[in-house]
């Protein structure tokens, strides 16, 4: 298969086959968690091991590649509290992915700085899956986010999708931007002018798509064009003092009365954590999608393992685990 042995650090690297590859299994994956337990043929266990090493917090991401790993039939150990391991030592990252890759057969790994999921790979002897570095990846997320978007939308392309909140330091939009763009879409970004989109993004999206992403600072203003509404949490742990964040903290907030101006077949996404930027009672809103975007990270997540480790033989052939 294309994808076995691969590491996944960013998704530019990876061909838009590849990645409908990935999102087209993990359409299998969730039709056969959809079952549900009772009717589903045991699952027989897999003699791999996936490594979680978070230096940096997570709910979603590590749970549903645990959850993930899990559902495959294979197992799962953690470096989560570093506090408690021998980076607290002084241990390298280089060194800590060498030891990993004898513990394990894939290791996904979150950390605060940029490039370090890179230097993670060029350490490791086993996959490695970039789980967030810093401002700049999170390609599981993308997917993630992909899976929903074709969901809820039947395509994916052709959309025009703001990017609304902290476009400065958060990695979701910088992670999906680049792939809307080569997939054909058109990208709206919507930020208060310290937090606007870099431009090295922004330039990116213009080479990939031949056209820039519109800036506006005005959500409602925005909203009656979109397709898509993306949201995304004010990224409080990356700016430089609490001070400065309490400045742009609820500096949007999607409501009732906004949603009530906003297209009636526009979807609302967020990657999750969200702190204040949509409330609650959007929640019951049919249009709102993002506790579905994060229900989909685990098939998702699946199939990406499962290509990663080789256990597919073709798209849609044979598995070598014991359901579906
Ligand atoms: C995101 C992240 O870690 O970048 N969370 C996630 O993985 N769903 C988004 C965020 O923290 O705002």
């Amino acid at each position: 298969m294309p994808l076995t042995g691969r590491d996944l650090i960013s998704l530019d690297t990876w061909s838009l086959e590849e990645i409908t590859l990935v999102l087209d299994l993990a359409e299998e994956m969730a039709r056969s968690l959809d079952t549900g337990a009772s009717e589903r043929p045991p699952f027989s266990p897999l003699d791999r091991i996936l490594a979680t090493c978070f230096f940096e917090p997570s709910t979603r991401t590590r749970l549903s590649f645990a959850a993930a790993m899990h559902r495959l039939g294979g197992s799962v150990i953690c470096l989560q509290d570093v506090r408690m391991s021998s980076v607290a030592k002084g241990e390298s990252l280089a060194d800590t992915m060498r030891m990993m890759s004898a513990y394990s057969d894939l290791i996904v790994i979150r950390h605060s700085q940029e490039g370090a999921a890179q230097e993670a790979a060029d350490a490791a002897s086993v996959p490695v899956i970039n789980a967030g570095d810093g401002t700049r990846n999170h390609p599981t997320q993308t997917l993630t986010d992909l899976f929903t978007l074709r969901r809820r939308k039947d395509t994916l392309s052709g959309l025009r999708v703001g990017l609304c909140g902290d476009l400065k330091y958060g990695r979701t939009v910088h992670s999906l931007a680049p792939v809307l763009a080569r997939l054909g879409n058109e990208i709206v970004c919507i930020a208060p002018p310290a937090l606007t989109m870099p431009a090295e993004y922004l330039d990116e999206v213009e080479r990939l798509s031949g056209k820039r992403p519109t800036e506006t600072g005005d959500l409602a203003g925005a909203l009656a064009d979109l397709d898509v509404l993306y949201m995304t949490r004010i990224q409080q742990e990356r700016f430089p003092s609490p001070e400065e964040y309490e400045k742009y903290k609820g500096v949007y907030v999607l409501d009732s009365a906004l949603m009530r101006r906003a297209p009636e077949d526009m979807i609302v996404m967020h990657p999750l954590p969200r702190v204040d930027e949509i409330t609650e009672e959007v929640d019951h809103d049919p249009r709102a999608a993002y506790f579905e975007q994060a229900a989909g990270g685990v098939p998702v997540r699946m199939a990406l393992i499962a290509l990663i480790l080789g256990l597919v033989e073709a798209p849609e052939g044979s598995r070598r685990w014991g359901f579906g």
